[in-house]
């Protein structure tokens, strides 16, 4: 992947051609992920991204490694929910079952959806009690995805975790309810110590309307403006794949 500009970029920063190329990379890196994961654990757990940026990756996922990865190794989850019922157009699992899930040999039982039909309090707490019975943490640890797949918003935030709101203060849980008054709505998020105790945290980013918020990220010198800035795993690799489109500007 090409370094963009002349300045130098974050080690963690990639910058693709195009918006094909970042598809493709991603979808590699979600492969050597999880025969990583089974081959050293026996599966692979990965938390998927909503919004739309990874529905091309997922599409690829599904037409082109079905048979590359044992997909009974690999457990499904989520970074975050709208408050919707599953069916609802705006659902991330709606998104990523049409472009991935319907479409792989996954048993159904390694799918871990957040159900957003409840109360959003309620999902939260569901969600939190399903990562710790499948993770099985020990004492003061937590859950650790193999990987978590995110995307950016142009207001820099990431999952469900949105400028100015409660759950960027979270310390405690893995799972909260957020309000995002800027949306008018409750979404389900994991809080940033899930994100933080994962193995791998992938962003992918694409498009122009990525590109003045990005710059402000790659020159801000330690200045956390944006919620998106304070996902850096303590104990495993950060790595952002943008095209060339949004990394226009670095
Ligand atoms: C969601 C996502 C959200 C998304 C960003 C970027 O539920 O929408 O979790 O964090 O990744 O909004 O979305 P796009 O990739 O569609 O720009």
């Amino acid at each position: 992947m090409a370094q963009s500009g002349t300045s130098k970029l974050p080690e963690w920063l990639k910058v693709t051609p195009d918006v094909a190329a970042l598809n493709r990379a991603a979808a590699d890196e979600f492969v050597r992920c999880a025969k990583d994961a089974i081959g050293a654990r026996g599966r692979f757990t990965v938390a998927l991204s909503g919004g739309n940026t990874p529905r091309a990756v997922y599409a690829l996922l599904a037409s082109e490694y079905t048979t590359v990865l044992p997909w009974e190794k690999i457990l499904v989850f989520f970074g975050d929910e709208r408050h919707v019922p599953p069916e609802d157009a705006a659902s991330n699992y709606r998104m990523a079952n049409e472009s991935l899930l319907s479409r792989i040999p996954i048993p159904p039982q390694n799918i871990h959806r957040i159900r957003a039909e409840l109360d959003a309090e309620q999902a939260a707490a569901q969600y939190e009690e399903t990562l710790k019975t499948v993770f099985k943490p020990g004492t003061g640890e937590l859950p650790r995805f193999d990987l978590v797949m995110l995307g950016m918003g142009t207001d820099g935030h990431t999952a469900s975790l949105f400028p100015d709101t409660q759950a960027l203060q979270e310390s405690g849980r893995l799972v909260v309810a957020n309000k995002v008054k800027k949306l008018g709505t409750e979404r389900i998020t994991l809080t940033l110590p899930a994100l933080n105790a994962a193995a791998e945290v992938m962003v992918i980013i694409a498009g122009e309307n990525k590109a003045e918020i990005l710059d402000r990220i790659v020159h801000s010198r330690g200045t956390i403006e944006f919620p998106i800035q304070l996902v850096r795993p303590q104990n495993g690799r950060l790595l952002w794949i943008v095209d060339r489109q949004a990394a226009k500007l670095i």
